[in-house]
């Protein structure tokens, strides 16, 4: 905590030995009034959570698990930008401190080679249509030598890349000291700036992927992000479509 240099993010910073998830906790707290900024770290989750229904698992002290929460002055379709925000930011952080040459995987994977090294999961609390918190949940794999079976062909640690061990208190306040300087410099949004720094960090754009529209599926390339961090697919008959983060599969990562 004393080296943690941030005015926001992590300011009320709450560190536990073990909790169900983080996200979940952090609810709990944002119900209760706790302020913009408000992070809450954990050493282990019992029942982490990941996009889409699935799983993550973060056992004592392999990972780094935490979330924050945000009272943005933005209505729920203005809030498009933090999530992407917070995956850039963290992908620099690790490439920074870690020089592995980690990318993003739209819309919030940080991805080596094809191999995850984080999940982020953003959650939000809105009420006659005005937001009134963002729960944003970060996971990076650190120390990790093993996978479950099922994912273990897909991802990878910051030890098993580098066969380092990093100091994780000091890397977690780098990640925050990242994340409050991307959010905070570009007021929440998915600027030009940082749209511009996303897409040249993102693994997804040129790459075949199908998703599916009317219960039918349809392949087509990842053209770009659009400025809600949408991504925009062009089919084999030329024509664009918008697609959110529901379900894309990106062939070859
Ligand atoms: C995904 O890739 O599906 C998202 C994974 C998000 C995991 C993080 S770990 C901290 C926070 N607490 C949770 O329960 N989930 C997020």
């Amino acid at each position: 905590k004393s080296h943690l240099n941030t005015n926001l993010i992590g300011k009320n910073l709450i560190v536990l030995d073990s909790v169900t998830s983080t996200n979940d906790y952090l609810k709990t707290l944002g119900a209760e009034g706790c302020e913009s900024g408000t992070l809450v770290a954990a050493r282990e989750q019992t029942k982490g959570k990941g996009r889409l229904g699935r799983v993550w698992q973060t056992k004592k002290d392999d990972g780094i698990a935490f979330s924050f929460l945000l009272r943005p002055d933005l209505a729920p379709n203005e809030i498009t930008g933090i999530t992407p925000l917070a995956g850039l930011a963290v992908c620099k952080a690790i490439r920074d401190y870690t020089g592995i040459d980690c990318k993003i995987k739209w819309p919030n994977d940080i991805i080596t080679g094809h191999k995850k090294l984080v999940g982020i999961l953003t959650e939000l609390s809105a009420e006659f249509s005005a937001v009134e918190y963002t729960i944003t949940g970060i996971g990076i794999n650190v120390e990790h030598t093993q996978f479950p079976q099922e994912i273990a062909h897909k991802a990878t640690s910051i030890f098993l890349e580098t066969g380092k061990h990093i100091d994780r208190n000091d890397f977690l306040a780098v990640v925050i000291e990242y994340l409050e300087r991307e959010l905070l410099t570009n007021d929440l949004r998915l600027t030009e700036k940082a749209l511009k720094e996303y897409t040249s960090l993102c693994a997804t754009i040129g790459r075949n992927v199908s998703f599916f529209r009317n219960s039918q599926q349809l392949n087509g390339v990842a053209e770009k992000i659009d400025n809600n961090g949408e991504l925009v697919v062009k089919l084999e008959d030329g024509t664009l479509h918008t697609v959110n983060s529901g379900e894309v599969t990106v062939q070859g990562i």
